[in-house]
Parts: C-alpha cells; sequence; structure tokens
C-alpha cells in the first residue's frame, strides 16, 4: 500500500517493559517512515490481547473497523491466514507532527504477554 510503513511485532524485554522503550522504538519508527514519505503507519496484534491495544492506543493508533468484536475491539478475521485473526492497527502521521520525540524514561504499569 503506497505511503504505508508496516510494523509486524514490537516487543520490550519484560524486565524493561515500563521504561517507554516500546514507545521511543515506534517512534523513531514512525520518524524515520515519515522521512522516507510514509504518512501512515500499520501494525497489528493478536485478538485478545489488551496490554498491546492499551498501548499501541496511547501511542497514538486507531483500531480498523470491523463487524468482528473480541473483548470489544474490532478484529480482521483471517488476517495472518486461515483461523489467524488479527486487530490491525493505523497511525496517521500527518496528524502527529511530533514523531520522534521522548526518550526512554520511567512509567507507571508492565507491558502485555503475548504479541
Ligand atoms: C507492548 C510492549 C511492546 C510495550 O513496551 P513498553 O516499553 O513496556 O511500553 P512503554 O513503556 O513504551 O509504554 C508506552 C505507553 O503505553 C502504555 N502502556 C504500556 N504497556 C501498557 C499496559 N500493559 N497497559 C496499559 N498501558 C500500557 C504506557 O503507560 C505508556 O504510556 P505513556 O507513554 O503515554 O505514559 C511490551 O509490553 C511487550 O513487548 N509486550 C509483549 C509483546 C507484544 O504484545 N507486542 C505488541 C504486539 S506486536
Amino acid at each position: 500500500m503506497p505511503g504505508a510503513a508496516y510494523v509486524h511485532v514490537i516487543g520490550v524485554d519484560p524486565a524493561h517493559r515500563g521504561q517507554r522503550i516500546g514507545r521511543w522504538l515506534h517512534e523513531q519508527f514512525a520518524t524515520t517512515a515519515s522521512r522516507r514519505g510514509a504518512t501512515v503507519v500499520r501494525c497489528i496484534t493478536s485478538p485478545g490481547n489488551r496490554a498491546s491495544v492499551a498501548f499501541h492506543t496511547r501511542l497514538g493508533f486507531e483500531v480498523e473497523p470491523s463487524a468482528t468484536l473480541v473483548d470489544g475491539v474490532a478484529v480482521q478475521s483471517d488476517y495472518d491466514g486461515p483461523g489467524l485473526d488479527r486487530v490491525c492497527f493505523v497511525r496517521d502521521l500527518s496528524r502527529q507532527p511530533g514523531v520522534g520525540a521522548g526518550r526512554p524514561g520511567s512509567v507507571a504499569g508492565d507491558g502485555g504477554e503475548d504479541a
């Protein structure tokens, strides 16, 4: 898809979660992608991964709509193959000009378990 950059998976060592490392990784990626002409970043997570949904939402991602809901969150059926549903996120870089800001640091809460 023209103008779209894609993150298939992001993970932080459980011992180092909650220090804004995940945010920093996404911001670095978004900055690089934006400089190369991307206007949106897309990524996915597994249905039921509430921590991941919370994380991506905090970073400004929106869940792509669907009629199929898992735990109240829209999922795309068979996205990664038969039976492999996924939550799909999109972040409009043009609406968030501050990409690239911030450094890892202390935040409350830890991360999720499964991608
Ligand atoms: C999801 C993951 C990458 C987050 O990494 P992290 O470094 O702990 O996250 P950060 O510290 O950068 O958090 C960024 C923001 O998300 C929020 N956040 C992170 N984990 C959260 C959680 N479990 N619940 C609610 N909010 C959360 C933080 O509060 C923070 O908000 P703020 O910066 O606005 O204050 C990490 O938990 C992980 O590796 N999980 C397992 C793999 C996975 O599920 N990856 C995602 C799907 S591919």
